[in-house]
């Protein structure tokens, strides 16, 4: 009657029902959690504007980036992926996108920062042909 099989067949029902049950908990929890992050991005200075050999323009930029995440923290938060990307429009395309800068919060306590900063990545644009 209780042999192994049944047994083992016992645990691992009990088991997935228990992980499914949390799994659902922790998903309906976050609809409860209302995020408002802020964030603010200062151009403080143009370090350099150069044209290059190919005809690509390339900008270096100071700023202050500064951003307030607290909000997003959950118990149900591992880590946030931050990113400040420059979007605008040129002749040649109706959208340009280009990453300046990102970074990974990884605890609340560094949620809420102000970074003076120059874009991590180069700023350069198509050249137009
Ligand atoms: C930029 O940040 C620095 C400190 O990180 C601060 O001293 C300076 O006042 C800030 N500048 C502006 C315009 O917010």
């Amino acid at each position: 009657m209780h042999s192994f099989g049944h047994r083992a067949n016992a645990v691992a029902t009990f088991a997935v029902t228990i992980l499914a049950a949390m799994c659902f908990a922790a998903s309906f929890s976050d609809n409860f959690n209302t995020p408002a992050p802020t964030a603010s991005v200062k151009i403080l200075n143009i370090n350099w504007f150069q044209k290059e050999a190919n005809g690509n323009d390339e900008v270096s930029m100071t700023l202050n980036i500064s951003a307030d995440l607290l909000s997003l923290f959950t118990w149900n938060t591992k880590q946030v992926f931050v990113f400040v990307a420059a979007e605008y429009e040129t002749p040649q395309n109706s959208l340009n996108q280009v990453s300046l800068w990102d970074g990974i919060i990884s605890a609340k306590e560094h949620a809420k920062f102000l970074i003076h900063t120059t874009n991590k990545y180069r700023f350069i644009d198509q050249a137009t042909i």
